[in-house]
C-alpha cells in the first residue's frame, strides 16, 4: 500500500486511465445540463448520459474523470459512518461502445493492486446474481478465489431514468476492529468493515420514465470509485473524515467550538457533518446555486442550515461557516482552481444565509424542545404538521431538519399535516399577492434622482437603484420576500393605457427575483413589483434583466390589433365610434366604444375581414414622437378626457390608423397573424364592448371551434361539412313530431271533454262539469275548460290539474250561470284554499293555484259544493 494525498490519488487514477487511451476530462458542474430528470449531478456518469444512449457522439470512446457529486439520500448517515457524504468526488472510467467487462475488470484490478498496491487478499468482489460472465472473468482471468466472489441480487445500478445495468463491486476488508462485530457481518453489511471502493457498471440498458428497460445498441462501461474512501484506505485512517481531503475543516471547527476531536462521539458527528457540508455548500454556490425554497436552492439551504445547527449543538452561537470556505478552497485548489476566484462571493452567500437563520434558530429550537417535552409527557411521538410548518415558515427550519431533531428523541413529524399546512399557506399567499398587487405601499422616494432613470426597451443590464419591502426602503431583500424595485434603466414596459405591464426576471450576483408587475409612479417613474425567488438582491448592485419576450409579443399583437379594430369600427359603424375604454393583455383584447345598438353578426364579420386584410397586407407600424399640434394635424385619434404632455407618441399603421399611444406594438401588421372577435355586448347605455383574440389566442380559438364542430358531427353521425344539413333535417323532424303530438293531445283532450260532459251534475237548469284532468300548465287547462264550456249549454266548469308539485284550478261560468248566482272567482278561491294556495277572479272566469297537489280531489269536491250552493 502506498501512502498518498487525495490529490496524488486523483492524479494517479487519471494518469493510469490516460495510459489506457482515455480522454481525461475535468469535472462537470453540479447543475446538470439539459437533463430535467436530475436535480444535481450525483455520479461520474451523469453528464455522459447521451453518450451512453447513443444520442450524442462522445469526443472519444474512452473517457476518464473525477466528478464532483452531491447526493442527499444518505444525509442522516453523514458523520455517523466512516464513509457517507453529501459531497464527494467520483473517480471514473467510461467506455461508450468500446471496451467491456474484461478490460474494465482487469484495469480496476491493476490500478488497485499494482498502482496503489492494495493487499489482494483483502479485496472482495460482488457481482449480479446472474452475471456468470463477470464471475468467470474474476475467477479465471484475475484469479480471485471463488469464496470471495459474492453474488447479490441488488447489484444493478441506476440513477433515475437513463443508462443503467448490472454491476460488480470491489470491497476491501478493513478488519474486524472496524466492523459491527455481529456474527453475520459480511460483504454488503451496513457497517464500516467491508468498504465498497469501486463499482463497475456494465451499462446495457436505457430505462425510461415509465420504468421500461430497453437494451442499448452498444455495451458500455461506467465505473465509480470514491476518492475519499480510497484515500482513507491509503492514508490508513479510520474514516474519510480523517483524510487530508476533510480533516483540515474538522480541525478548524474544533478550534472555533473549543472542543477536541475524538473525545465525544456526539461532538465528532457534528464536526464531521460540518466538514462534509462545508464542501457541499462551497461547491454548490461556486457552481451557481443560491439558497432558496425550491429545487437545488432548497438542497443548499437544507445542507447549510443543518451545518449551522450542528455548530450550535457544540455551543457555537455565532455565524462560523464562511471562514471554512478558505480551507475548502485551499484543499480543492488543484482540481477546482476556480473556487479560489469565487471565494469571497461564496463566503458572502454563506454568511448572509447563516445570519438569517441565526436570528430565528434559537427561538425555533426552544419552541421545538417545548413541543418535544409536551409530547414526551403525553407519551406521544408525532409532532403535528402545523407546528412543523410554523418551524419552517417562521423559524426557517427545513422540515427534514425538524424531522432529524425529532428522530433523536424517537419521534417523528406528521409530514402529511406539514404538506397540508404548506399547501394552505401557498394558497393564502397567492390570494394575498393579487391583493398586494392592487394596493402597493410606496416607500419614501424623495431621495430618488428620477431624472437619471430611463426606459430602454432592449436594456439587458441595469443597476438596482432602489429596493423596498412593505413600503420601506431596504438594502437587501431575500428569497421569499415581496419587493418593489427601481432600476436606473429598465426594459420593463409599465402597465398603462389599458395595457398590462411586462413580467420577467431580475438576476443579481447572489439572487434572483421574478418580476410580476411593472407600473408607473405618478411622475412617470417605472417600478417593478416581484418576489425574490433565490438568494438575495442588494441595493446598488448590477443586475441582468430578462423580459418575458413571448408574453410581450402577444401583448403587442393585441395592442396593435386594438388600433386596427378601432379604425375598422369607424369605417363599418361610423365616425361616432370613440374609444370608451380598453384592456390589452397577452390573452385577449377588450375594446369599449360608443355606439347605440348591437353590432350585428354581419358587421362583426365585416370588422374581422377589414382587420385581417390589414394584417395580411403587412402594413408597417411606425412610431414617432412629436408635439400635440403636429399629431392633431396628422389626424391622430386621441382619447377624450385623456391628458397628454406636450410631447406625444403617435402610433401609425401606414395610412390605416393613427393614434396617440404609449403602448407596445408589433413592427408590421403581419406579426398579428390572425384576428378573431370572441364576443360583442352592451356595457351601459351607449357603450358596446368587443373582445377579440390574435396570434396564438386566435389559433387556439379556431382550434376550439373546430373541436366543437367535429364533436357535433360525431354526435350527429355525419361529416363536419354536413352538420348544418343534418341539423335542418332534425329540426323539421322535431316540427313534424310536435305536430303529431298536438294532434294526439287534441284527441286525448276530446276524450276527456266527452267524459266530463257526460258526467255533468244537473242543478236546476244549470250543468256543473267538474274533474281532474291532465294539463301541463294553466294555458292547457284553460283550453280544456273552454272546450267543456262550449259543450254544456248553461252551466259551470270546474277543472283541476296537477303539474310540477303544484295544482292549478280553472273555473268558467256561462252568462246564464252567472245570472243564476254563480261566481267563478269565489269557487276557485275555495278550491285553491283547500289545496294550500290562493287566488280568485271574475264571475265568469277565474284561475288559481295550490301548493298541495295531494289535496286536488278534495278541493274539487269542495268547489262543486260551493257552486251548488251559489245557485239561486
Ligand atoms: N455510476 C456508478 C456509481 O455511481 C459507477 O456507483
Amino acid at each position: 500500500m502506498i501512502i498518498m494525498t487525495g490529490n496524488e490519488l486523483r492524479n494517479k487514477f487519471l494518469q493510469f486511465f490516460k495510459s489506457k487511451d482515455h480522454l481525461v476530462l475535468p469535472s462537470y458542474p453540479l447543475i446538470p445540463e439539459n437533463d430535467p430528470t436530475l436535480l444535481l449531478i450525483g455520479a461520474g456518469m451523469a453528464p455522459f448520459k447521451p453518450f451512453f444512449t447513443g444520442k450524442m457522439k462522445p469526443p472519444q470512446p474512452r473517457i476518464s474523470s473525477s466528478q464532483k457529486c452531491v447526493r442527499t439520500g444518505d444525509i442522516e448517515n453523514v458523520g455517523r459512518t466512516a464513509r457517507h457524504h453529501t459531497f464527494f468526488e467520483m473517480l471514473g472510467n467510461f467506455s461508450f461502445g468500446d471496451y467491456f467487462k474484461k478490460e474494465a475488470i482487469a484495469w480496476a484490478w491493476e490500478f488497485l493492486t499494482e498502482q496503489i498496491n492494495l493487499p489482494k487478499d483483502k479485496l472482495w468482489i460482488t457481482i449480479h446474481t446472474q452475471d456468470d460472465e463477470a464471475y468467470h472473468i474474476w475467477l479465471n482471468d484475475i484469479g480471485i478465489p471463488a469464496e470471495r466472489i459474492v453474488r447479490l441480487e441488488d447489484n444493478f445500478w441506476e440513477i433515475g431514468p437513463g443508462p443503467c445495468g448490472p454491476c460488480s463491486e470491489i470491497h476491501i476488508d478493513l478488519g474486524e476492529a472496524r466492523g459491527c462485530g455481529k456474527d453475520d457481518c459480511k460483504v454488503g453489511c451496513n457497517c464500516d468493515r467491508y468498504l465498497e471502493i469501486w463499482n463497475l457498471v456494465f451499462t446495457q440498458y436505457d430505462r425510461d420514465e415509465a420504468g421500461n428497460y430497453t437494451p442499448l445498441a452498444k455495451k458500455n462501461i461506467d465505473t465509480g470509485a470514491g476518492l475519499e474512501r480510497i484515500a482513507s484506505v491509503l492514508q490508513n485512517k479510520p474514516s474519510n473524515f480523517e483524510t487530508d481531503l476533510l480533516f483540515p475543516m474538522i480541525e478548524h471547527t474544533a478550534q472555533v467550538a473549543n472542543v477536541t476531536y475524538g473525545q465525544l462521539p456526539k461532538t465528532d458527528v457534528s464536526l464531521k457533518v460540518i466538514a462534509d457540508h462545508a464542501r457541499s455548500m462551497t461547491v454548490m454556490i461556486a457552481d451557481g446555486i443560491l439558497p432558496s425554497n425550491e429545487g437545488r436552492g432548497y438542497v443548499l439551504r437544507r445542507i447549510l442550515r443543518r451545518a449551522v445547527r450542528h455548530g450550535r449543538l457544540m455551543g457555537i452561537e455565532k455565524p462560523f461557516l464562511a471562514p471554512i470556505v478558505d480551507i475548502v478552497a485551499g484543499i480543492f485548489a488543484e482540481p477546482f482552481p476556480d473556487l479560489a476566484d469565487r471565494k469571497e462571493y461564496i463566503k458572502k452567500v454563506i454568511q448572509l444565509e447563516e445570519e438569517r437563520f441565526h436570528t430565528t434558530l434559537a427561538q425555533g429550537l426552544e419552541l421545538l424542545t417545548g413541543h418535544i417535552n409536551t409530547l414526551r409527557q403525553a407519551e406521544k411521538n408525532t409532532l403535528d404538521g402545523a407546528t412543523g410548518f410554523k418551524l419552517y415558515d417562521t423559524y426557517g427550519f427545513p422540515w427534514e431538519l425538524t424531522q432529524e431533531i425529532l428522530a433523536d428523541y424517537d419521534m417523528e413529524l406528521d409530514k402529511t399535516g406539514f404538506d397540508l399546512a404548506m399547501k394552505e399557506q401557498r394558497e393564502r399567499a397567492r390570494a394575498a399577492r393579487t391583493d398586494v398587487e392592487s394596493k402597493v405601499i410606496l416607500p419614501d422616494l424623495s431621495q430618488l434622482a428620477t431624472d437619471k432613470l430611463s426606459v430602454k426597451e432592449n436594456a439587458e443590464t441595469a443597476k438596482l437603484v432602489l429596493l423596498a419591502k412593505e413600503g420601506n426602503v431596504v438594502n437587501e431583500i431575500h428569497d421569499g420576500e415581496e419587493v418593489l424595485i427601481i432600476l436606473d434603466v429598465t426594459p420593463f414596459h409599465a402597465e398603462g393605457g389599458g395595457q398590462v405591464g411586462d413580467i420577467g426576471q431580475i438576476t443579481g450576483a447572489m439572487g434572483k427575483a421574478e418580476v410580476l408587475q411593472t407600473r408607473k409612479l405618478p411622475d412617470g417613474t417605472t417600478y417593478q413589483l416581484g418576489i425574490v425567488t433565490e438568494g438575495f438582491l442588494k441595493a446598488g448592485e448590477a443586475v441582468a434583466l430578462t423580459v418575458d419576450g413571448s408574453r410581450r409579443r402577444a401583448v403587442a399583437r393585441n395592442h396593435t390589433a386594438t388600433h386596427l379594430l378601432h379604425a375598422a369600427l369607424k369605417t363599418v359603424l361610423g365616425d361616432h365610434v370613440n374609444q370608451a375604454g380598453s384592456q390589452v393583455g397577452p390573452d385577449r383584447l377588450r375594446f369599449d366604444f360608443s355606439h347605440f345598438e348591437a353590432v350585428t353578426p354581419q358587421q362583426q364579420t365585416e370588422l374581422e375581414a377589414i382587420v385581417n386584410k390589414v394584417i395580411l397586407d403587412n402594413l408597417h407600424v411606425g412610431i414617432i414622437e412629436t408635439t400635440q399640434d403636429v399629431a392633431k394635424e396628422m389626424g391622430a385619434t386621441a382619447l377624450f378626457g385623456e391628458k397628454y404632455g406636450d410631447q406625444v407618441r403617435v402610433v401609425m399603421v401606414d395610412n390605416f390608423s393613427r393614434e396617440l399611444c404609449g403602448g407596445t406594438h408589433v413592427g408590421s401588421t403581419a406579426e398579428i397573424g390572425l384576428f378573431r372577435i370572441v364576443s360583442e355586448a352592451g356595457v351601459g347605455s351607449g357603450v358596446r364592448r368587443i373582445e377579440a383574440v390574435t396570434g396564438f389566442g386566435a389559433i387556439e380559438l379556431v382550434k376550439t371551434h373546430e373541436q366543437i364542430l367535429s364533436e357535433a358531427a360525431m354526435t350527429l353521425k355525419t361529416r363536419p361539412e354536413d352538420v348544418n344539413a343534418r341539423i335542418d333535417t332534425l329540426l323539421s323532424r322535431v316540427k313534424e313530431l310536435e305536430k303529431e303530438i298536438a294532434v294526439q293531445n287534441t284527441k286525448l283532450a276530446k276524450g276527456v271533454v266527452d267524459e266530463l260532459v257526460a258526467n255533468c251534475l244537473q242543478v236546476g237548469t244549470l250543468k256543473i262539469a267538474a274533474g281532474q284532468v291532465e294539463a301541463s300548465d294553466m294555458d292547457n287547462l284553460r283550453n280544456v275548460a273552454d272546450l267543456v264550456r262550449d259543450r254544456i249549454g248553461d252551466g259551470v266548469v270546474v277543472l283541476g290539474a296537477v303539474s310540477d308539485s303544484k295544482v292549478n284550478f280553472v273555473v268558467m261560468a256561462t252568462k246564464e250561470a252567472v245570472a243564476q248566482g254563480i261566481h267563478a272567482g269565489n269557487i276557485v278561491k275555495a278550491a285553491a284554499k283547500a289545496a294550500g294556495g290562493g287566488g280568485g277572479g271574475r264571475a265568469d272566469m277565474a284561475q288559481a293555484g295550490g301548493k298541495e297537489p295531494e289535496k286536488a280531489a278534495e278541493a274539487l269536491k269542495l268547489a262543486v259544493e260551493v257552486a251548488q250552493s251559489q245557485v239561486k
